[in-house]
């Protein structure tokens, strides 16, 4: 488990993230912030788009900054949103986040300061994975 101060930077840098969203339609601003077993932050915010579908949640947009700057692995995932209570990462948010971090601890967090938190294992039981391509 990181120590508390860690786990107050993520939350910090969740919500910093959540400042650059770019939500003009749905208004529901979300910051991820992902940890990596080394201690760096890695950031993303959800980024929408007039063609709906075309959007991205926050978490894939921290994936994949991370994964441009060569990290993989990742012990925690704090989502901050401007909710009243903690909302967990979204179907293919979960997807994304297993295929790199299995045993990864999700944390939702609101302005407010309420907070829930779920391993991604039971937010993703039996999970789609690299595994389940080799009996194709
Ligand atoms: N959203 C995220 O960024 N992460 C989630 O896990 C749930 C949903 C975004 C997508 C869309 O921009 C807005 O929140 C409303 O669904």
């Amino acid at each position: 488990m990181a120590d508390a101060t860690t786990l107050a930077a993520l939350r910090a840098a969740a919500f910093e993230a959540m400042e650059q969203a770019y939500a003009p339609y749905s208004k529901f601003r979300v910051g991820a912030a992902l940890l990596t077993p080394d201690g760096q932050i890695i950031t993303g915010c959800n980024v929408e788009n007039a063609a709906y579908p075309a959007g991205t949640c926050a978490e894939r947009a921290a994936i994949g900054a991370a994964v441009v700057q060569g990290r993989r692995a990742f012990t925690h995932v704090v989502v901050a949103t401007e909710a009243s209570v903690p909302t967990p990462p979204c179907g293919m948010c979960r997807q994304v986040l297993h295929e790199f971090a299995p045993s990864l601890h999700v944390i939702s967090v609101t302005r407010s300061g309420a907070t829930a938190e779920w391993p991604l294992a039971d937010l993703l039981p039996f999970a789609f994975e690299s595994s389940s391509l080799r009996d194709a």
